[in-house]
C-alpha cells in the first residue's frame, strides 16, 4: 500500500513539474486531492484493510496530502510571483527620461519684414490698410487707369473666376479702397500676398508679396517720393544703399520709375537674381496719375500724390543672401527653420 501511495507521490510530482500555468495547477489539483482523486480512494478503501495495517497506510496518506497540498501551494507562489514580475517587465516606464524636445515654430522671413516695415512707416504717420486677396476688375484694373484694352494688363495676367473676380496682381489695388474710405491728406500701406500668372525661375513666382505705399496731399512731388524711398531703405538694411532710378511705366502714375538697388547678393557683380546686371529692380514708383485721383473721388487740382510698390520676396533674398525666390514657397522647414 505504502508502495502504491508512493507511486502516486512521484506520479504527482511528474505532472507538477510540466505546470506552467494557474490553471494548470488547479487542473492537477482536482485530478489528485479532488473527491474522485487516488489519495480519496485509498481513504475510502481504508475500512477494508486489516486493523494493523489502517492506522499505518492512513498516516501514510495524509503524509502524502498534505506533502502534495505543501508542492501546490509552493508552485502556486512561484507562478504568481512569474505573472507579477512579467506583468513589471511589460508595463515598465522610464519615468525619469525625457520628454521629446517640442519644435518652436517661428515667423516666416517675409512675415517678419513685412511687420518691420510695417513699424517703419508707422514711425513716419502712415496708416496700415489691408485688402482681399480675390478681387473685382474695378479695384485691381480699371480704378488704376488700366481700361480692359490696355496693353499693360498683359504683363499683369492673372487667375480669372467664372464669375469674373480675379486674384489680385498687386497691392495697388489697396489704395484704391484707401481712397474710396479715408479724405486726404493721407499716408498709407497696403501689405499682402498677390498673383500672376508667371513662368517661375529664380526671381519670379506666382505668388508673391507686395507692400504699396501711397501719399496724398497738397503739392506732393517728386523729392517727397525719393527722400521718403532712401529713408525706407536706409532702415531696412541699416545702411546706405545704392539706389537708382529710371523711368518706368505703369499706368497708374505719371512719371513713373524703376528704383533699383544694388545687387547685395554678388555686391554688384552680377548673378541669376540681379539677371548679371548688378541691380536689383525693387520699388516701382511714380507720381499719381490724375486719372486714379479722380476715380479715387480725390481733385487733381487740388491734391498731388506719389505711390510706390515693395518687392517683399525681393527684399528678403537681398537681406539673408537667398538666391532663389522658390525657397520662399517651398515649405521645406529645414529653409525656413533657418530664420528663428
Ligand atoms: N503695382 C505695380 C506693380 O505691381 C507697382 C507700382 C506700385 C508701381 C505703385 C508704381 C506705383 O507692378
Amino acid at each position: 500500500m505504502t508502495e502504491e501511495l508512493n507511486k502516486i507521490l512521484a506520479d504527482f510530482q511528474a505532472r507538477l513539474a510540466e505546470v506552467s500555468t494557474l490553471q494548470q495547477l488547479d487542473e492537477v489539483k482536482t485530478v489528485y486531492l479532488g473527491k474522485k482523486g487516488p489519495i480519496t480512494d485509498v481513504m475510502k478503501n481504508l475500512r477494508s484493510l486489516p486493523k494493523e495495517e489502517k492506522a499505518a497506510v492512513g498516516q501514510a496518506a495524509n503524509v502524502i496530502k498534505s506533502q502534495m497540498t505543501e508542492e501546490i501551494n509552493a508552485k502556486r507562489s512561484e507562478l504568481e510571483e512569474a505573472a507579477i514580475n512579467e506583468k513589471i517587465a511589460s508595463e515598465w516606464i522610464d519615468v525619469t527620461l525625457d520628454e521629446a524636445p517640442s519644435k518652436i515654430g517661428a515667423l516666416h522671413p517675409v512675415s517678419t519684414i513685412q511687420y518691420e516695415i510695417e513699424d517703419i512707416f508707422t514711425s513716419m504717420g502712415f496708416t496700415v490698410l489691408d485688402g482681399p486677396h480675390c478681387e473685382t476688375d474695378h479695384y485691381n484694373f480699371e480704378a488704376l487707369n488700366i481700361p480692359k484694352d490696355h496693353p499693360a494688363r498683359d504683363m499683369q495676367d492673372t487667375f480669372y473666376f467664372d464669375n469674373g473676380a480675379i486674384l489680385r496682381t498687386h497691392t495697388s489695388a489697396i489704395q484704391v479702397r484707401g481712397m474710396e474710405n479715408i479724405k486726404p491728406p493721407f499716408k498709407i500701406i497696403g501689405p499682402g500676398k498677390v498673383f500672376r500668372v508667371e513662368r517661375t525661375d529664380a526671381s519670379h513666382e506666382a505668388a508673391f508679396h507686395q507692400l504699396e505705399g501711397m501719399v496724398v496731399d497738397k503739392d506732393i512731388n517728386v523729392a517727397n517720393l525719393i527722400n521718403t524711398m532712401k529713408t525706407l531703405l536706409s532702415e531696412i538694411f541699416k545702411k546706405d544703399v545704392n539706389v537708382r532710378l529710371r523711368p518706368g511705366f505703369f499706368p497708374f502714375v505719371e512719371p513713373g520709375f524703376e528704383l533699383d538697388i544694388s545687387c547685395m547678393i554678388c555686391n554688384a557683380k552680377g548673378c541669376s537674381v540681379c539677371s548679371q546686371t548688378g541691380w536689383v529692380e525693387l520699388m516701382p514708383c511714380g507720381m499719381v496719375h490724375p486719372n486714379v485721383l479722380r476715380s479715387g473721388g480725390i481733385d487733381p487740382e487740388e491734391y498731388s500724390g506719389f505711390a510706390f510698390g515693395l518687392g517683399l520676396d525681393r527684399l528678403v533674398m537681398m537681406r539673408y543672401q537667398i538666391e532663389d525666390i522658390r525657397h520662399l514657397h517651398s515649405g521645406d522647414i529645414r529653409f525656413s527653420g533657418q530664420f528663428k
